[in-house]
């Protein structure tokens, strides 16, 4: 480690922690999920506009933040601030975002949960031990509980051994096996019958929905869930960047490795809907609109790997690998966030604090497993709907509106001297100032 708060120790490194924490569930559940109920290819393309003008401003404005301020998320906003009112709003941004992150891995490790259980499934049944296998299959408290725990567990397990031997190691071996798996799924999915139909549907859009309100609020959360906004995450990944690297490319990379792999995801998703519906399977009601949107991915998968033969176990194991992996990459960027809080605000050990918020997590999420009828949507979209846009709005007006101008050119000329003059630097602040928060304000506003 190059210092005490630890730093990533490569450009690489970085990248691969950043993506990692932005590729998970959102993208590969997510994104398809919420393209397939708004009509696909419309959505698609209004959800890259607005990641590139919406999110990935706003993502440079919380690892500018984070860089700038190299420390956890309340005091890197503190230090820029000059006025009592100024700090106590920091302290609500940084909290606010530290709690929205552990909320959201919260509900984030029950599903991931099911994801595990999902991997070792067909394991189980290779192994001809049928009664794990329908404990495996059924959807049961004490499995759901069992695997919940097991997330958590896994996640307090890489985020105690702190950034470069955790975060950092961990990213760098898990993401490249994703794209690995993702690749030939797809190239499988694209030769049966009826992915053809389904390309379609994903890739020609209807220009005439591209302005629906329902579906700006739509792609916006989602761009804001998915580059993991609004949870002072990406602040203190921010915060372990060194000052040689240059924030504007790193951040771009990662916007652009986001939107692929969600892009990617669709390739595979939408595709198997159409092939699982060649195969008999129902998936759309005789309005055209999804039966079952929060189980897209195990109604149809399932569906299409049991068709396969027994290479379709093979097949079912590597995508909940798959789905596994993302969301383990996104579930430590989101203890970190408050991790690396304890660990300077009450001076914890690193270990410690882990545990005991790892400890607070699980409770929260077994308080909502147990209540899941009415706790866990709820959760879901007071972080996601609200919290998150709210929060991310907030940074983007603490780095456009009291931050002074000068400093934040020169955070961001570290490692990168040429960008005063750059096209980045004469759009971005008007963005960060104007654009963001209005435009973030309107949707939010009209998804009340
Ligand atoms: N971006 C992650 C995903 O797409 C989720 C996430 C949200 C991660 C908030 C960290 C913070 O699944």
């Amino acid at each position: 480690m190059s210092n005490v708060r630890g730093e990533f120790s490569s450009r690489f490194g970085f990248i691969m922690a950043a993506a990692g924490s932005a590729v998970g569930l959102g993208n590969i559940w997510g994104f398809p999920t919420q393209t397939a109920s708004n009509g696909g290819a419309a959505f698609v393309l209004v959800y890259l506009v607005l990641a590139f003008c919406l999110a990935y401003p706003a993502l440079m404005a919380e690892l500018v933040i984070g860089r700038h301020g190299q420390a956890n998320a309340v005091s890197s906003l503190r230090k820029l601030t000059n006025t009592a009112w100024q700090s106590k709003l920091a302290f609500v941004v940084g909290f606010g975002g530290i709690i929205c992150a552990g909320l959201i891995l919260s509900f984030y490790a029950i599903v991931a949960g099911w994801m595990f259980s999902a991997t070792l499934e067909p394991i189980a049944e290779v192994a001809s031990m049928t009664q794990t296998q329908s404990w495996l299959a059924d959807s049961s408290m004490s499995r759901n509980i069992v695997f919940t725990a097991a997330f958590i567990a896994l996640t307090v397990l890489i985020i105690s051994k702190g950034v470069e031997n955790g975060i950092e190691k961990w990213s760098k071996r898990l993401m490249p096996a994703l794209i690995g798996i993702l690749f030939s799924l797809i190239a499988y999915v694209l030769t049966q019958e009826g992915a053809v139909e389904g390309l379609k549907v994903y890739l020609v859009p209807d220009f005439s929905s591209v302005l629906n309100p329902q579906l700006l609020v739509d792609a916006l959360g989602q761009a804001f869930f998915s580059l993991s906004l609004g949870t002072s995450v990406m602040i203190i990944y921010g915060s372990y960047i060194s000052k040689k690297e240059n924030l504007v490319s790193l951040g771009a990379m990662v916007t652009l490795i986001d939107v692929f792999i969600a892009f990617v995801a669709g390739l595979l998703i939408i595709p198997a809907m159409y092939v699982a519906q060649a195969q008999g399977v129902e998936i759309f009601a005789a309005d055209g609109s999804l039966l079952n949107e929060d189980t897209l991915v195990f109604q149809v998968l399932p569906a299409l790997f049991d068709s396969m033969g027994s290479i379709g176990l093979l097949v079912s194991f590597a995508f909940f690998a798959l789905m596994s992996i993302a969301a383990l990459t996104s579930s430590i960027s989101m203890l970190e966030a408050p991790v690396s809080y304890a660990v300077e605000r009450f001076a914890l050990g690193r270990v410690q604090a882990t545990w005991i918020i790892g400890t607070l997590v699980t409770a929260v999420s077994f308080t909502i497993l147990v209540n899941i009828e009415t706790l866990f949507g709820f959760t879901v979209s007071l972080t996601t709907k609200f919290g998150q846009p709210l929060l991310g709005m907030l940074c983007c007006v603490f780095v456009g509106w009291i931050w002074h101008r000068a400093k934040l050119l020169k955070e961001i000329e570290s490692g990168c001297p040429e960008v005063g003059s750059s096209f980045f630097w004469k759009v971005w602040p008007w963005y960060i100032r104007f654009v963001c928060p209005i435009a973030i304000a309107a949707v939010f506003l009209n998804s009340l």
